[in-house]
Formats: structure tokens, sequence, C-alpha cells
């Protein structure tokens, strides 16, 4: 390989990771910022929830070599530590799956301005709301099991170390 496809290759590398680190970043504010609806007021909670649900799309799409790779060899050989973090995916996957689509039947203002129906109901309120507590569990896993690759990005990225 000659020294320029190295550093192009390199470069590229780089930038995968920079898009993931401050991806990742946006998804956490959001999400905190999200779980305050008395400080967001509603309209900014249900539009944000609604980003928060686009933006966690691409990050899916890239990590989808991962999750297609483990899918592959999640019933063969598999460290125990890629399952774990496979299984903890798979319930926070369901579970903001839930959390955006009860937001979603439940709203009040992006209902009235997109003029679908409301399915606003009382067992729906409920979904919503236990759903989104549950995330913060499987979100503290999810992100712990990271814990290596956000500390050595964050010395990269944000403390320039
Ligand atoms: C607040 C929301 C979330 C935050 C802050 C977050 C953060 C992270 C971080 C820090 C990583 C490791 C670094 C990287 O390569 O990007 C990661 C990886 C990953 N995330 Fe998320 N994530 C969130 C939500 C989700 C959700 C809802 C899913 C759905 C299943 C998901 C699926 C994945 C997958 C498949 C990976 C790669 C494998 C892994 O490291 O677990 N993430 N995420
Ligand atoms: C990251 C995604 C989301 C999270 C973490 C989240 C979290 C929450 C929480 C914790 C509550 C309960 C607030 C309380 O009563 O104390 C709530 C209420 C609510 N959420 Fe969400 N939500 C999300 C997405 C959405 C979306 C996408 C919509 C609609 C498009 C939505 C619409 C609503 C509505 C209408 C309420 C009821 C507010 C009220 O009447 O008091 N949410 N949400």
């Amino acid at each position: 390989m000659t020294n320029v496809t190295f550093e192009k290759k390199k470069a590229r590398r780089f930038s995968e990771t920079a898009k993931n680190y401050w991806l990742d970043i946006t998804l956490f504010i959001a999400f905190v910022v999200d779980m305050n609806v008395r400080f967001t007021g509603i309209p900014i909670h249900e539009w944000l929830g609604i980003a928060f649900g686009t933006a966690l799309i691409y990050h899916l799409m890239l990590h989808w070599k991962w999750i297609v790779q483990i899918t592959k060899r999640l019933f063969t050989q598999l460290p125990a530590k890629q399952r774990l973090r496979y299984i903890v995916d798979l319930l926070l996957f369901v579970d903001m799956v839930i959390v955006v689509i009860t937001g979603i039947w439940i709203s009040r203002v992006v209902a009235q301005q997109l003029n679908i129906p409301s399915l606003r109901t009382r067992y729906f309120d409920w979904l919503h709301e236990t759903s989104a507590e549950l995330a913060i569990i499987l979100v503290g896993l999810h992100i712990a099991l990271s814990w290596k690759w956000i500390a050595t990005n964050t010395k990269k990225y944000i403390l320039r170390l």
C-alpha cells in the first residue's frame, strides 16, 4: 500500500470514529433533555423525540455491519461480552421503538399539526412513561459497555490529549 493510500485510509477511519462519537454525544444529550418534559414543554418534547428517533436510525445504520456479524455468530461461538452487548442492544431497541411509537400515539401537538388521529389513552400514557424510564437503565448499560471507547475518544476529541 502506498503512503498516500494508507494516509487516506487512516483519515477515513478517523472520520468514521468522529462521526460516531459526535452522533453518540448528540443522542445522549437529546435523550437527557427529552426525559425532562417539564423543562422542554410538550411541543419541543414531541419534536425532539421524533428527531431523536430519526437520529437513532442513523446510529443503527452506522453499526449495521456489527449487527449483521454478531447476529450470524449468535448461536455459535461468541465472547460473553459481545453476547451481553447484543442482548442489551436488542432490549434497548425494542424499548426505544415503544417509547417513540407510543409518544406519537399520545401526542398532543404533532398529531394536531400533522392532522393525524390521536390515540391518547391512559394505557399508552403509562406505557410511554414506563418504557422511557426503563430506557434510562438500558441506555446506562449500553453506555457502560462502551466505557473504554468513550473515555479514549473524549480524551481525543474534547480534552484534546
Ligand atoms: C441515548 C441513546 C444512545 C447512546 C448515547 C448510544 C451510544 C453508543 C455508544 C457510545 C456506542 C459505542 C461507540 C460507537 O461505536 O458508536 C454505541 C454503539 C452501538 N449502539 Fe448505541 N447509543 C444509544 C442508543 C442506541 C439504541 C436505542 C440502539 C438500538 C439497538 C443502539 C445500538 C447500538 C449498536 C448496535 C452499537 C454497536 C455495538 C455496541 O457497541 O453495542 N444504540 N452506542
Ligand atoms: C427520546 C424519546 C422520548 C422520551 C425519552 C420521552 C419521555 C417521556 C416521559 C418521561 C414522559 C412523562 C412526563 C411526565 O408526565 O412526567 C413523557 C410524556 C409525554 N411524551 Fe414523551 N418521550 C419521548 C418521545 C416522545 C415523542 C416522539 C412524542 C410525540 C411525538 C412524545 C409525546 C409525549 C406526550 C404527549 C407526553 C405527555 C405529556 C403530558 O401530557 O404530561 N414523547 N415522555
